[in-house]
């Protein structure tokens, strides 16, 4: 199959363009990503003179950025998003631009194009915040709480309309929290990392208690492999790894296998309207396409602490003037109290 792949430059792309470019030869993957401040070329640059693999620099919003490289595909699978909660409460505007308006756009070039496969990667925050023991279905009601979920919501909706009205041949691969290598240090698990290296504050939001299903990426990309193959067609598929942690547990287990004291646990002023629980059922994947995830969270964190500590210059580069200038808008006001002192 050729395959286009949007959004290929950030975290789950990066992984699924790997595991594609280097596993799964048969398939020629073209990446179009339009390189916002969380895609990074440095993660795919070793692929760049592999036959099977392609890299354009576009916006999914742009008609003359989509149109050439959409010609002639068999497949598309479609990361490009803004992914973050807080930049979206911060400001929800590129949000709907990419998230919705782009998502429209693209699904208007693939009919055009006559694509067989068509992959929406959407979020479980769709579905909002959940009770203990309740799960997302896939034919639950949305009910999201910010900007990013809405504009995902919103999206799995009109993906869900071209394949009603059309039967335009669509999946829709909904996600949990996804972890592991190359993620950009905005997210919970490499900010911790990146911050607990060097005995900086961890900033936790309200009690910490918010969960979790923590789903590595590997495990993510073979799941949308998979339903690019046998999904089908006007379907969604949770995909979640039934792994549920309180944040808290996630930092202590991080902050053990680096060997960083737990006092710099800091807890600071809570996120906006924070979900407390996202919990998928994964059943109809697992029942349909007998995928499983293969990483158990222990082992999957060890692997990702692992993959940061031999690219601390990747950590140190996506860390650089614009890092510190979101960082600081974001975290300062958040520190409501003094932050915990390291002792070294
Ligand atoms: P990311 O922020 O790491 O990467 C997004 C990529 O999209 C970047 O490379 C960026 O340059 C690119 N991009 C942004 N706007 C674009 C545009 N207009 N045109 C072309 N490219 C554009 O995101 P991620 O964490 O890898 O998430 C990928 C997808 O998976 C997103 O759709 C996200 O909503 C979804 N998802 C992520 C998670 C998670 O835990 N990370 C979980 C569920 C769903
Ligand atoms: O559940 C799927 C979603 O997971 C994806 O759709 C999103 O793209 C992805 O960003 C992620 O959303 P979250 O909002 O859950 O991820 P984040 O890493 O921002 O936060 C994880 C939890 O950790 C959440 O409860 C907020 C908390 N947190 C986060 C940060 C960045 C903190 O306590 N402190 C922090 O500094």
């Amino acid at each position: 199959m050729k395959i286009l792949v949007t959004g290929g430059a950030g975290f789950i792309g990066t992984n699924f363009i790997r595991m594609m470019v280097l596993n799964h030869r048969e398939h020629k993957i073209i990446n179009l990503d339009k390189l916002t401040y969380a895609g990074n070329t440095d993660n795919l640059s070793d692929l760049v003179d592999y036959p099977n693999y392609s890299f354009y620099v576009g916006d999914i919003c742009q008609p003359d950025h989509v149109e050439p490289v959409i010609t002639g595909v068999d497949a598309v699978v479609h990361f490009a998003a803004e992914s973050h909660v807080d930049r979206s409460i911060q400001d929800a505007a590129p949000f709907v631009i990419t998230n919705i308006f782009g998502t429209q756009l693209l699904l208007d070039f693939a009919r055009e194009a006559r694509v067989s496969r068509f992959i929406y990667v959407s979020s479980d925050q769709i579905g909002g915040s959940l009770l203990p023991g309740i799960y997302l279905r896939e034919n639950s009601p949305a009910s999201p709480n910010n900007p990013y979920a809405a504009s995902k919501a919103a999206s799995e909706h009109l993906v869900y309309a071209a394949y009603h009205i059309h039967q335009f041949p669509s999946i829709v691969a909904r996600l949990s929290s996804c972890y592991g290598p190359y993620q950009y240090p905005e997210k919970l698990i490499p900010l911790v990392i990146a911050n607990a290296l060097e005995f900086k504050p961890l900033p936790v939001y309200g009690d910490g208690l918010h969960v979790r299903d923590w789903l590595f990426a590997d495990d993510a990309c073979k799941a949308i492999y998979q339903l690019l193959l046998k999904g089908r067609i006007g379907q969604i598929y949770n995909v979640g790894a039934r792994m549920e942690k309180t944040n808290l547990e996630v930092i202590k287990r991080i902050l053990k296998l680096l060997d960083r004291p737990e006092k710099l646990i800091t807890f600071v002023t809570d996120r906006p309207g924070h979900d407390r629980r996202y919990a998928v059922d994964p059943g109809k994947i697992e029942r349909e396409l007998s995928w499983r995830p293969q990483t158990e969270f222990e082992e999957g964190l060890r692997k990702t602490i692992d993959w940061y500590l031999r690219n601390i210059e990747w950590l140190a580069d996506t860390r650089s003037s614009s890092y510190r200038e979101y960082y600081e808008s974001l975290y300062s006001s958040r520190f409501a109290v003094e932050p915990t002192k390291p002792e070294f």
